[in-house]
């Protein structure tokens, strides 16, 4: 495909915008809150950050070079780099956890919805006196409800990305990102009005490193790649839509700060709010929909918190799948020719199989089920714990090892375009090279 052909970014501040709406998801709203809960608090915030640092920032910035110097799809981009070498089965390996990933998230974005609507139909109301977590239980097991919800959802997801690149995700996430910002920080500040906000910020912000075990680590390290939506080509694809004129490492920073807020904002708005009204922070995945739900019955204009929450939840799942979604039409538009609609179109056969299967191995006694896992944490876990992670490695290890050092240094300071000084670019090369496989490795193997 030639430069010409690609319909890229329009702007820098879109680029920047895309990029972080990809990383700012389910990830950051759904994700790390109940995984800080779990994990024992500020210790595993500590870590996250170190590991975002040191494994992350150098694994985003060696996607995106794999993505703008082979100028095409994961495995395009693998295949223009190393022709002739088994490197793009390294792009396969993404595609694959796209599908993993896709069919989980479409139905978790389903759920979003459904609570958005709910919210607006007063369910959440003060004195709304329900049962909120039978209530998720039987909607996230029925059989019709939560898939009419993921449909929808897929719907909305490819109608973004039919657009294109540069009228449908980019023009999407530079609207919506600064109004899920705004979002988040109103619930932010509603929370720290509640009596005894701060035990909940005691908890999130107080290092207590006696919980940090190998599966912290583990934990920490897949949630930092999950949420840079690292490992499976998303920013190998933004990446081939990154102006050359765009320095690498101002996006990667930028990007990572702004997931890092994102993340942490959100849990400080939810965790004073769980400790406020006594509940307990380690609920796992039912945090946002069975904890919070209770928590809006509960205080003063819940409603309208609710509908905010549910809001920004959906704004934030739906820039994100928009790039899992790129992900996978860009491979079929460049492996078999076919148009961006024809590509959609599949990719929406294939996300309501999988999504059907995914939402249906979640009721009781469904056959759907693996090693004790239902195909739904099956695929989480599996993408997460070890496809993004050997992906990552992979990624690090090709631009580290495989690719010339002066093509590294040309991409990142865009051929001299870019002022990036000589120790930045440095670190950063051997972060790649040597500390980011090694520390991956290390977890991977403990
Ligand atoms: N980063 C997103 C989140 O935090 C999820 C995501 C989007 C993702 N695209 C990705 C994860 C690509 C891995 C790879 O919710």
């Amino acid at each position: 495909m030639k430069e010409s052909d690609r319909s890229g970014f329009g702007s820098r501040f879109g680029a920047i915008l895309a990029m972080v709406g990809s990383a700012v998801g389910l990830g950051n709203i759904w994700r790390f809150p109940y995984l800080v809960g779990e994990n024992g608090g500020g210790a595993f915030i500590l870590i996250y950050i170190v590991f975002s640092i040191l494994i992350s920032l150098p694994v985003f910035c060696a996607e995106v070079i794999i993505g703008r110097r082979g100028r095409a799809s994961a495995v395009g981009a693998f295949r223009n780099l190393a022709p002739g070498s088994k490197w793009h089965l390294a792009g396969y390996l993404s595609i694959l956890a796209v599908f993993l990933i896709l069919s989980f998230y479409s139905v978790v974005g389903g759920w979003s919805i459904k609570y958005l609507v709910d919210s607006a139909m007063l369910k959440f109301s003060a004195g709304a006196d329900a049962d909120f977590s039978e209530l998720f239980s039987s909607f996230s097991t029925a059989t019709w409800s939560p898939l009419i919800y993921m449909l929808v959802f897929i719907l909305i997801n490819s109608a973004v990305v039919i657009l294109g690149v540069k009228n449908g995700i980019e023009r999407f996430s530079k609207w919506m990102m600064p109004l899920l910002f705004l979002l988040i920080l109103i619930l932010v500040v509603r929370s720290a009005c509640l009596p005894g906000a701060g035990v909940g910020y005691n908890y999130l912000f107080h290092a207590d490193f006696t919980k940090i075990n190998s599966d912290t680590l583990m934990a920490a390290l897949g949630q930092s790649f999950f949420s840079m939506s690292l490992g499976m080509g998303a920013m190998i694809i933004y990446g081939s839509y990154v102006s050359r004129k765009d320095s690498i490492a101002s996006h990667a920073v930028v990007t990572l700060s702004l997931d890092t807020l994102f993340a942490i904002l959100a849990a400080c708005a939810i965790m004073p709010a769980v400790f406020s009204f006594g509940l307990q922070p380690n609920q796992g995945p039912g945090l946002v929909f069975v904890t919070l739900p209770y928590l809006f019955s509960n205080m003063p204009l819940g409603t309208i918190v609710a509908i905010f929450f549910f809001i920004s939840l959906l704004l934030a799942a739906i820039s994100s799948a928009i790039s899992l979604l790129e992900v996978m039409t860009s491979f079929l538009i460049e492996e078999f020719h076919l148009s961006r609609r024809q590509a959609v179109t599949i990719c929406i056969a294939i996300q309501v199989v999988f999504g059907t299967l995914c939402s249906f191995s979640l009721q009781a006694g469904s056959p759907l089920k693996l090693a004790g896992l239902s195909l739904f944490d099956l695929f989480d876990k599996v993408s997460s714990d070890y496809v993004m992670t050997i992906g990552a490695l992979l990624t690090v290890i090709f631009v580290g090892w495989k690719i010339k050092r002066s093509d590294y240094l040309d991409e990142m300071t865009s051929g001299g375009a870019v002022h990036l000084p000589r120790w930045a670019a440095e670190v950063i090369y051997w972060l790649i090279k040597v500390v980011a496989p090694l520390a991956i490795l290390a977890i991977l193997i403990l």
